[in-house]
């Protein structure tokens, strides 16, 4: 099978995600990075295309020169995906110019800077008849297959409560005004968007819990809190969550919890009993149940559904991770442009819209008296 033409905006050298995005990528062999526009810093963005060993006529000053260039070339050699993974500010204007230039979209979240954005980018999808995919990357653990599809199938019955945290403490001083490049952009509301935290890691809790739950966040009452002096926006997010169906849930998404490393857990419980799971051990399902003793489900060993089996690569006790569960949607995207008739899921549309939903609605809630804001379109007006 031939391999998918990549190209890539942002992700230069000293970027974070860029690099994981291209681990990720060339894990399967599905894919070729052939082109980029790595940095506006011209020497960074040169060098990074030297270590990628790509044809310096395909390293690009800016999205528009890769655009324009890149549907010059026959159609067999120029890109067919662009990866954006650049600040957030950028993500709308980048992915509607790839989508109206013919080129499928992976673009890294949260989706926009607002729900209006976020449309707009819908739309060049829909008018455009190319894919976008979302990096919403925890969705593509084993494991959380394997807890959505039990849950899915009924295991723990119907669903009553879902709790997800997200705590990091990497943003626990001031760092964002003594240099350190992820943290100076995430604190600006110009290129970070209207929330921190909650733009930042609060998007991936929610839309892992509305993912593996199956079910919608109808409305949120929440608290928004800046502890670092001086900081432009919130580090800090808690949130009440009344999902459709009757569900309640807790959202607490951090950036201040000292000592945290990227402490991402999801606990959802039914009738029956619980599961629960741990990015950080995210090889590792725990479920519990009111009538016989604990279970536990490992990626690759037994008793694992048929769905999980597929996003496996290595034999039980060889720990997959971060960039295997990144790998597999990478795959599923391959497999949705190539039509290969897997099926294969991945986040895209309508996760970055509910994402976007959910800042808007987090933000109205902490800011006004209201005790629940609806977090679906027209209900709040
Ligand atoms: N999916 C995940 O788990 C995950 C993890 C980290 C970051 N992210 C997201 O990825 C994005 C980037 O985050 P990061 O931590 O890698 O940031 P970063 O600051 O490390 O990298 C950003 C890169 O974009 C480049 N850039 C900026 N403006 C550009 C332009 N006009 N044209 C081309 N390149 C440009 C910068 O030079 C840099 O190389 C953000 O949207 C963030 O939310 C997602």
């Amino acid at each position: 099978m031939t391999r998918l033409r990549l190209g890539m905006a942002g992700g230069g050298e000293g970027a974070f995600i860029g690099a994981v995005h291209r681990m990720a990528a060339a894990l399967d062999g599905d894919w070729d990075l052939v082109a980029g526009a790595f940095s506006t810093d011209g020497g960074r963005n040169t060098r990074t295309g030297e270590q990628l060993e790509l044809d310096a006529q395909r390293v690009y000053p800016s999205l528009e020169a890769l655009i324009a260039h890149e549907r010059t070339l026959p159609v067999d050699e120029r890109i067919e995906v662009l990866a954006i993974v650049t600040p957030n500010h950028l993500h709308a204007p980048m992915a509607i110019a790839a989508l109206n230039a013919g080129f499928h979209v992976f673009c890294e979240k949260p989706m926009a800077m607002s729900v209006v954005e976020a449309e707009a980018i819908a739309a060049a999808a829909k008018a455009s008849g190319r894919h976008f995919a979302l990096a919403f990357t925890y969705s593509g653990y084993p494991m959380i297959e394997e807890a959505r599809a039990r849950i899915e199938r009924g295991d723990l019955g119907a669903i009553r409560l879902v709790q997800v945290e997200y705590l990091q403490g990497w943003l626990s001083q001031s760092i964002d005004t003594d240099g350190n490049k992820q943290a100076e952009w995430r604190t600006d509301p110009a290129r970070a968007g209207l929330g921190g935290c909650l733009g930042d890691i609060g998007t991936h809790a929610f839309q892992l819990a509305e993912h593996v739950s199956g079910l919608s966040v109808q409305s949120v009452s929440a608290d928004l809190t800046t502890h670092v002096k001086g900081r432009r926006l919130d580090d800090d997010v808690s949130a009440l969550l009344r999902f459709g169906g009757g569900a309640r849930g807790v959202l607490k998404a951090s950036q201040v919890a000292a000592g945290e490393e990227n402490g991402l857990r999801l606990r959802i419980h039914g009738e029956r009993g619980g599961l629960d799971w741990s990015q950080m051990e995210p090889n590792t399902l725990t479920l519990r149940w009111l009538d016989r003793p604990a279970e536990i489900v490992r990626t690759g060993g037994p008793g694992m559904l048929d769905a999980t089996a597929t996003l496996v690569r290595t034999p039980a006790g060889h720990p997959e991770g971060y960039i295997e569960a990144f790998a597999n949607l990478y795959r599923a995207f391959a497999s949705a442009i190539r039509g290969d008739g897997t099926d294969r899921w991945f986040p895209g549309v309508t996760d970055g819209l509910r994402t976007m939903r959910f800042i808007e609605a987090v933000i109205a809630n902490a800011a006004s008296d209201q005790k629940w804001t609806s977090v679906n379109p027209g209900e709040n007006e």
